[in-house]
């Protein structure tokens, strides 16, 4: 992989021909343009239409080219969700699950998240660096050119701007695009009372991270075994004040009402959802601004009985995303088109309804309406599938067909590229 910070958008036109289907996500459907292709000027998309007609001429020149093969290509996928710095693993704590321990009971004896917090503490900056920029590599192998990444696993002042500001290093040294989230909220960290960790992240974590411009989201795991509601919304409140957008896990291993705090304060989304009621899909349904989050990577691996109301939400209109959710604990997985295979096995969606949940309704959940799509003057963020059908990305599970991916104009994987 060439170095991004090397490239000059400037001067860089790529054409891409011999598209057999391009999706470019136009609403309501995957907006389909068959036999087409497109232009990419430095980072944005110039033009698209039939191929054979792309316009020709010296100052149009193309300095790439690459040939689709006929296959499809669609947006760059969108991870909306995923705790991708950390250090160490729980192997051990997932074996003693496979025996029969529940999260929950495994976190009670000062394992969880907190095993995950002492173990990133104890790791240096270049080594939880280094570690989420190879997981970044394997995320673009899998066609994904946006990621949120949330803190959550250093749990005092210092160690939060610690991961954020590896954040901030992955999204300059990164073809991906990095979106980053404040997780501070995550469980209160042992050896701390939880009236003091509330004062200390509202009064001083919040304020650091947004005087620095560390995070977009302000995010809280609002769990019987985290934080409860009252304290979720004093956090996010706190976070609103100093222009950081809520959003919450919500309803996951129980019912919190979390989800209705979500739209009541513009959550961009409330993600989880296994035991989200009707009236919680009602509610989201009324809501304009607040997107569900999908994890069934999560719930697959928790060995969790309850499945979130995937179909419900769909058929109630609300923007349905899926992300892998990846981190040490629930959800060690960083394949996002494994995710729509399962949300069709085990969520009743459909292919269609899952690739809309990891391009629009992603990005939609991310704020960033722009991505997720493709349209002329949009993000050149690109996959192209090794297949005729897109129905191929959830059907040929374990192994994705990528051909190819474009990030910011660029071919980052693809013949002889990578
Ligand atoms: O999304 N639920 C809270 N946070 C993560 C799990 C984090 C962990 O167990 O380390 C989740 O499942
Ligand atoms: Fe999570």
């Amino acid at each position: 992989m060439s170095d991004p910070a090397t490239q000059i958008h400037a001067m860089s036109r790529l054409l891409i021909t011999g598209i057999g289907r391009l999706l470019t996500l136009e609403p309501p459907g995957l907006g389909v343009l068959e036999r087409a292709a497109l232009v990419c000027d430095g980072a944005r998309v110039l033009w698209l239409g039939p191929d054979g007609t792309q316009p020709m001429s010296d100052a149009a020149e193309p300095t790439d080219w690459l040939d689709a093969r006929g296959g499809v290509v669609l947006p760059g996928l969108v991870d909306a969700h995923t705790h991708l710095v950390f250090g160490g693993d729980r192997a051990a704590e997932y074996a003693a699950r496979c025996a029969g321990a529940t999260y929950e009971e495994l976190a009670a004896c000062g394992g969880g998240i907190q095993s995950t917090v002492t173990q990133t503490r104890a790791a240096s900056d270049d080594t939880l660096f280094r570690d989420a920029m190879r997981r970044l590599d394997t995320f673009l192998d899998h066609g994904v050119t946006t990621v949120e990444i949330k803190s959550g696993y250093g749990l005092d002042v210092e160690s939060e701007l610690r991961l954020l500001r590896v954040v901030r290093r992955l999204q300059r040294a990164h073809a991906v695009n990095v979106v980053p989230t404040l997780l501070g909220a995550h469980v209160v960290p042992a050896g701390v009372d939880r009236a003091t960790y509330l004062a200390i992240l509202c009064d001083e974590l919040i304020p650091a991270v947004a005087a620095e411009g560390l995070a977009v989201f302000n995010d809280v795991f609002c769990e019987r075994s985290a934080f409860t509601l009252t304290e979720a919304r004093r956090v996010l409140e706190v976070g609103l004040d100093h222009g950081l957008r809520p959003k919450l896990h919500a309803e996951q291993r129980s019912h919190t009402g979390a989800t209705r705090l979500g739209v009541e304060l513009g959550a961009a989304s409330v993600d989880h959802l296994e035991h989200a009621t009707d009236d919680d899909v009602a509610c989201l349904a009324a809501s304009s601004h607040t997107a569900a989050v999908l994890l069934p990577g999560a719930t697959l691996f928790l060995r969790q009985p309850e499945v979130p109301p995937a179909r419900k939400l769909l058929d109630a209109g609300v923007p349905v995303a899926l992300s892998t959710d990846l981190n040490p604990g629930t959800c060690p997985c960083d394949d996002l088109p494994l995710m729509t295979t399962l949300a069709c096995a085990r969520l009743g969606m459909t292919p269609e309804e899952a690739i809309i949940g990891v391009t629009r309704s992603a990005a939609l959940a991310l704020g960033a309406t722009d991505r997720g799509r493709i349209a002329v003057g949009g993000p050149a963020d690109l996959v192209v599938l090794d297949a005729a059908s897109e129905v191929e990305l959830p059907y040929r599970f374990g192994r994705a067909r990528i051909h190819a991916v474009v990030a910011s104009g660029r071919v980052v994987r693809g013949p002889g590229r990578d």
